[in-house]
């Protein structure tokens, strides 16, 4: 179950409900999907999709998604750090943000237009969706360590475009569950 936090509010939301309510007030699509299937979370890429495969369908049917893939991070990634420095910055797409989490944890930040900063901290059956265009930022916590399906409708939109403001520099990270990943240097 994902953690909604509300920094400048000193709020936290840890009800299902309550978070796709407070998610979907600022555009942000929310959902837990059943992760009791028989699939092992380090299954092959091609398992995994088969085994979300309906809820996958359904959701390409409702985004107009046309491909979905699954991406891997861990610490023995290649330039991971390279690549988590991409999106560690406040940023959009002209493409929205489809993940489900199958394994290993996350914090997106999210910037609403008007309103304030949103952490949005996922893990296993979180199906997170951030609208193109919405301004947002992502870490890992402390495992350093993800597994997600993507769901595109146009991969080449994926590329990040930054806002620049420095926003991102005012939140920490943070991790709850004892997890804390430091402001990498
Ligand atoms: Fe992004």
């Amino acid at each position: 179950m994902a953690i909604v936090t509300v920094p400048d509010e000193n709020r936290t939301i840890e009800d299902r409900d309550a978070i796709a309510s407070y998610l979907a007030g600022i555009g942000i699509d929310y959902e837990r999907w059943d992760t009791s299937r028989a699939i092992a979370p380090n299954a092959p890429a091609e398992e995994v999709l088969a085994a979300y495969s309906s809820e996958i369908d359904a959701l390409k049917a409702r985004g107009g998604y046309v491909t979905a893939d699954v991406i891997d991070v861990n610490p023995q990634t290649p330039g991971l750090e390279a690549m988590l420095a991409k999106f560690n910055r406040e940023h959009w797409h002209d493409e929205d943000e489809v993940r489900f989490i199958i394994h290993g944890r996350g914090v997106f930040h999210i910037h609403p237009r008007e309103g304030a900063v949103v952490a949005i901290e996922v893990e296993a059956g979180d199906l997170i969706r951030v609208p193109r265009g919405t301004w947002h930022w992502f870490n890992l916590c402390e495992t350093r360590e993800i597994r997600a399906i993507r769901l595109f409708q146009d991969p080449a939109g994926w590329a990040p475009d930054y806002t620049e403001t420095g926003v991102d520099s005012n939140y920490q990270p943070v991790c709850f569950g004892a997890s804390y990943l430091p402001a990498q240097v």
